[in-house]
């Protein structure tokens, strides 16, 4: 048994399958966090279906209300985390662009997934823009949020080959794939503060950041 399982707050808006292995992952006793809340900014993700069946605590901050008032919809993010007493946080999927104001309160303790190797593809449809590049090396990183969109340290990351006759749904399946295996990796570097043994294709990068202070 994990001494101390760090409480993970999940941010998705739809789909929700890297939550889904977080949440898996999280089952085991020895793994080092525990999933204390799933948020989504979307009433109709079916991630908040798929972490209700599996008996977590769902939230939705519906955005719309909010229109351009991204600090004030970030607040009752950050109200909702913060009464879950929520250590790190987790975007998985998770489509809206966050404010300084939120990347800072969570320094150093949120992470994002992103569907191409970093700094390659920031931004949206990686896969389409790594098949129109013709590149022949794809993957996905694990990586800090800081202010600058999909620029943060990386923690992890897993490649894949882009093969000749690929399409954008079999490239995306090829990475998703790493996707999952590689999230629940990076959660517990992050939070053990050590490598380990990557992925077949995946290669986890050093220095690692200090892992987060202990909860008070
Ligand atoms: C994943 O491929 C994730 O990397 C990507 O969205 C998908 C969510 O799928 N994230 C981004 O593009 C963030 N910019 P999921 O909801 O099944 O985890």
């Amino acid at each position: 048994m994990a001494e101390l399982k760090r409480r993970v707050g999940i941010l998705i808006s739809g789909r929700g399958s890297n939550m889904a292995v977080l949440l898996q992952a999280a089952r085991d006793p020895d793994y080092p966090a525990s999933i204390a809340v799933v948020l989504s900014n979307r009433p109709d993700a079916a991630g908040l279906d798929t972490a209700r069946a599996a008996g977590i605590a769902t939230e939705v901050v519906d955005h719309r209300p909010y229109r351009a008032d991204r600090a004030a919809h970030e607040d009752q993010l950050m109200a909702r985390l913060d009464a879950a007493g929520v250590e790190i946080v987790c975007l998985a999927g998770y489509m809206r662009l966050l404010t300084p104001h939120f990347v800072g309160h969570y320094a150093g303790r949120l992470l994002n997934i992103h569907p191409s190797l970093l700094p390659a593809f920031p931004g949206l449809d990686t896969h389409t823009r790594a098949l129109t590049a013709g590149t022949k090396l794809h993957g996905c990183t694990v990586h800090l949020v800081t202010e600058a969109l999909d620029a943060g340290p990386i923690l992890a990351q897993a490649a894949v080959p882009v093969l000749p006759d690929d399409s954008e749904a079999v490239l995306a399946a090829r990475v998703l794939a790493q996707e999952h295996i590689l999230y629940p990796l990076a959660l517990r570097a992050l939070i053990d503060g050590t490598a380990v043994s990557p992925p077949s294709g995946a290669a986890l990068l050093n220095p690692l950041p200090e892992p987060p202070a202990a909860s008070k």
